[in-house]
């Protein structure tokens, strides 16, 4: 592969006119909108519109003649379409981490009710911190074990032991990229009585999901959250998203149970009677700007529709030849300088991350690139991780980071002190 085939690439991607809706720096190859997605050319427009007249000239009154108010639904409808969900059954609020305990509280709930004898909330040792403290914390209060699996063929023997309440995955995994299987997944965990919930950060919008399945009811998730800030390119600190399958949506006041997520919030009642359905999931005021911005960069993914044959399984193939080509670049043109991939080479294993193991030099080696205008990011501790979103990443892109990726290497420029110094935000 030479890089005058990587542009041919990409002058033949039926995807490419997708990038124009973003606004790119120049210089920068952005291979981390696994973490924070590119700014949309439409949001500061719109964020604009939202601030100068709906709040500026029309204030209060734009929470109905702006539609504000549905807003969460509005923005969450949009989503269900992009993770295998129907309309109105998923909602925009609060952040993951919250809408993990909404969800995992849910779900506790409910087993408690249905399966009392089942005690552990199964979940996996590499999974994204904040699902395992807020599970954690959950489990110590309501008297739950957390068991953490090593390897993911450790989860069937586990749930084939019969004491799993819940079976809680992030589909993706955030350091590795590694995808599970989610149908499977889903099945096994119903086969066993246990309650699904995925964490869809590093699927949505990257990924095709299929959050109720194609094939046996017991296929559907029963839960699941995901970020707004990733490849949504909703911004930083979009809110994120919460779905809960139909069947149990009504089943339990989630904890936070906020005026929002009243059935009626504007009769001011004195006692909580919750919304039927998702809606019960809001708890507080919907951050209007920030769900505006939100709702630019979920339209940038759900644009992938309007290119016939295209959609998020276009997505999907560009995404694999863009990280089964950095997989290949990476490996043939920086060999000997002790890159190990991490990231399943088999396609169907493999999310829209590329991450590389360095013994001693991850996090400097990630600067040195970053300083060439290379942004991907690194995980302790020695991960350096790089995330294609084909929305807006070429083939080109891809030849261009491996080239600078061997300069590095080859120059040792990532010995330089100012390359080994910590940020705060790696
Ligand atoms: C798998 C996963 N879940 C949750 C989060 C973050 O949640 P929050 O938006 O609450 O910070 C991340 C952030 O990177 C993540 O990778």
């Amino acid at each position: 592969m030479t890089r005058d085939d990587a542009l041919a690439l990409d002058a033949d991607d039926p995807l490419r006119s997708l990038r124009e809706q973003f606004s790119l720096p120049a210089g920068v190859i952005y291979l981390d909108g696994n973490s924070l997605g590119v700014l949309p050319k439409a949001t500061p427009a719109r964020v604009q519109q939202v601030v100068q007249q709906e709040w500026g000239e029309s204030l209060i009154r734009s929470w109905n003649t702006a539609g504000w108010i549905t807003l969460p639904q509005r923005v969450g409808d949009k989503i269900a379409a992009l993770v295998g969900a129907g309309p109105g059954e998923l909602v925009v609020a609060d952040s993951t981490s919250v809408n993990l305990y909404k969800v995992l509280s849910a779900a506790l709930a409910i087993a408690e009710t249905d399966a009392p004898a089942k005690r552990v909330i199964l979940s996996e040792r590499s999974n994204f911190p904040t699902d395992l403290y807020i599970a954690e914390g959950l489990a110590a209060e309501r008297g739950y074990e957390l068991v953490l699996t090593d390897e993911p063929e450790q989860i069937e023997p586990l749930l084939a032991e019969g004491n799993v309440a819940v079976l809680m995955l992030t589909h993706v995994n955030y350091r590795t990229g590694r995808m599970h299987d989610m149908g499977a997944l889903t099945q096994r965990a119903h086969a066993a009585g246990a309650l699904m919930l995925w964490d869809l950060a590093h699927s949505a919008g990257a990924v095709p999901v299929n959050l109720k399945g194609n094939g046996p009811e017991a296929e559907a998730a029963d839960f699941a959250v995901g970020c707004g800030y990733k490849y949504l390119n909703g911004g930083p600190g979009a809110p994120a998203f919460v779905w809960v399958h139909p069947r149990l949506a009504d089943r339990f006041w989630q904890p936070l149970s906020g005026w929002m997520g009243h059935a009626a919030p504007f009769e001011f009642t004195s006692q909580y009677r919750p919304a039927p359905g998702i809606a019960r999931y809001l708890c507080g005021t919907p951050p209007v700007i920030s769900m505006a911005a939100l709702e630019c960069g979920v339209d940038t993914v759900l644009a992938a529709e309007a290119i016939p044959g295209q959609g998020l399984a276009g997505l999907r193939r560009k995404s694999l030849a863009l990280t089964r080509l950095f997989i290949e670049l990476v490996e043939s043109r920086c060999a000997g300088h002790g890159l190990t991939l991490v990231s399943p080479r088999e396609d169907a294993h493999r999310g829209s991350q590329v991450c590389f193991a360095h013994d001693t030099a991850g996090y400097p080696i990630m600067q040195a690139l970053i300083a060439r205008g290379v942004i991907g990011d690194f995980r302790a501790p020695d991960i350096l991780r790089f995330g294609f979103t084909p929305l807006y990443t070429r083939f080109v892109d891809v030849w261009d980071a491996v080239e600078h990726l061997k300069q590095v290497l080859d120059s040792g420029e990532w010995r330089e002190a100012r390359f080994n110094q910590r940020a705060a935000v790696t």
